[in-house]
């Protein structure tokens, strides 16, 4: 027992963001905020988590509800009402509950630890995170007396001029005594500006019943970003890739231009490989050492060997061994396993396809539902013809086979070990092995047959 519990407040509508999709769930580097939430603040061990959630609770629980009890807010009547929905779940446990914000997606798991050793050194009943805002508009502002101590938080909307000067602002995350937080809120009205009942108003309540109330400043002002609108999204996002970034820089991963560079939480890229501008890699991807991605590529849920390089291209939920090329310009959907020093050129799309090691599908082909063997050529424009308009066949291209440019392979049909496709052919029949299979119309070379049509032109 940690005696450690959160409540991650995530009910509120963001209208500021005008968006159709729900505040919490708007993706920062491809992760909901939420989620970034959530998994930082599990860096504290904590008992169990509550989240507060209003009308897209269903999507909120697609993402966190493994994780996390969901408590419905049916009405956003502020953020102290939003805690009073996790009183039942709470309310009669004895240690500390850590209060979080849904929208302020990059506070560390560090900080959060920071916070509270802090709580539990001064053993105060409420402790909040602060923060020095350059631009401190928006947020609420923390009032400290002459002794520097905590004495309210008044939002920006509720100050007066002299408050509006203050630059410590309220991160919305806060430590408290359990028992003391709901009973305080038991207290908190809604006369302010906005009619809400604000859960900062806790500190104040607590203050004057002569608790211990203490601020925890934290030195980065950017980690605690709010995200209330597309503007503030933007910049978390920035900030997140650079921070991401720095990581793998640190680590030994080549990053050209990491400006200009997305690279999700999750990616694992080991030291030596390089990633060139404009490169999006998303999801549960590895990339070994050596391999050279970019620029311009896009690459989601893939394995990447080593030494392999992609260029100008698009990978998804496919496995890339060793040495492979791949583009420019070439397309990987899902499902595909590509060989060890396989080539895949430009203008090549491939689906659902195992290519073993070393087969060369270098050209303007297509290569779909297929399992193609080891050291095969596939010529320029081969398609495999592999839908009739409600099914899907499977093309087999054995070993060593040889496929002619400009072919159809009309599936199901295998192609054995060895043979030669000639070029042109459209193949509905089974090749065995070691043949040539011509399947085209011959050639008929008619002499003089131009000049004719030449003169006949001219009547
Ligand atoms: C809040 C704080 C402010 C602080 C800022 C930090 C209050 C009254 N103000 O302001 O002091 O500086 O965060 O970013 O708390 N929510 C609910 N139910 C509600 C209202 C809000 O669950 O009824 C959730 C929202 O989804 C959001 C969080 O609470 O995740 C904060 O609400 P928001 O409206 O963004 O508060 P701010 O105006 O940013
Ligand atoms: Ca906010």
């Amino acid at each position: 027992m940690t005696n450690r519990y959160a409540v991650i407040l995530a009910a509120g509508q963001g209208t500021r963001m005008k968006s159709k999709l729900y505040k919490v769930l708007h993706p920062v580097m491809g992760r909901p905020m939420v989620q970034h939430v959530l998994e930082q603040v599990k860096a504290v061990n904590l008992e169990s988590v509550v989240t507060v959630v209003g009308f897209g609770a269903d999507k909120v629980a697609e993402y966190i509800g493994h994780e996390s009890e969901l408590v419905v807010q049916e009405e956003q009547l502020g953020t102290g009402h939003a805690v009073i929905q996790a009183k039942e779940r709470l309310r009669d446990k004895e240690g500390t509950t850590i209060v979080v914000c849904g929208d302020t997606p990059l506070i560390k798991g560090e900080t959060y630890m920071e916070l509270f050793a802090h709580h539990e050194r001064t053993g105060a009943k409420a402790t909040i995170l602060t923060a020095k805002a350059p631009n401190p508009s928006g947020y609420g502002r923390v009032i400290r007396n002459e002794d520097n101590e905590v004495e309210r938080i008044v939002e920006h909307k509720d100050a007066s001029e002299q408050e509006l000067m203050v630059d410590e602002i309220n991160t919305g995350t806060y430590c408290f005594d359990n028992q003391a937080l709901f009973a305080a809120l038991e207290h908190v009205s809604n006369d302010n500006a906005q009619g809400e009942y604000y859960l900062p108003d806790v500190i104040e309540i607590l203050r004057k019943q002569s608790d211990v109330v203490s601020g925890f400043l934290t030195p980065d002002f950017e980690e605690t970003l709010g995200i209330n609108d597309r503007v503030a999204l933007a910049q978390a996002e920035g900030i997140l890739k650079q921070r991401i970034n720095e990581k793998h820089l640190r680590n030994g991963v080549g990053i050209i231009d990491p400006s200009h560079t997305y690279i999700h939480p999750d990616v694992v890229i080991e030291p030596d490989a390089i990633i060139h501008p404009g490169s999006v890699i998303k999801g549960n991807t590895t990339i070994k050492s050596d391999a050279e991605i970019g620029p311009f590529t896009e690459i989601t849920n893939c394995y990447i060997g080593e030494n392999t390089v992609i260029k100008q291209s698009v990978a998804s939920d496919s496995h890339i061994g060793d040495r492979v090329k791949v583009g420019p310009f070439a397309h990987i959907r899902p499902e595909s396993s590509i060989g060890d020093e396989a080539k895949i050129g430009n203008f090549v799309e491939i689906k659902k396809t195992t290519l073993e090691n070393s087969s060369k599908v270098s050209h303007l082909s297509y290569i779909g539902d297929a399992h193609v063997g080891s050291n095969v050529n596939v010529g320029c424009g081969t398609i495999t013809v592999n839908y009739d308009g409600k099914n899907k066949f499977l093309t087999t291209i054995e070993d060593d086979a040889f496929i002619g440019c400009n072919s159809n392979l009309i599936a199901p049909v295998t192609i054995g070990k060895g043979s030669y496709v000639a070029a042109g052919s459209t193949i509905t029949k089974n090749v065995p092995e070691d043949s040539l299979s011509v399947a085209r119309a011959r050639q008929t070379n008619k002499e003089g047959y131009a000049s004719k049509i030449k003169n006949r032109q001219k009547d």
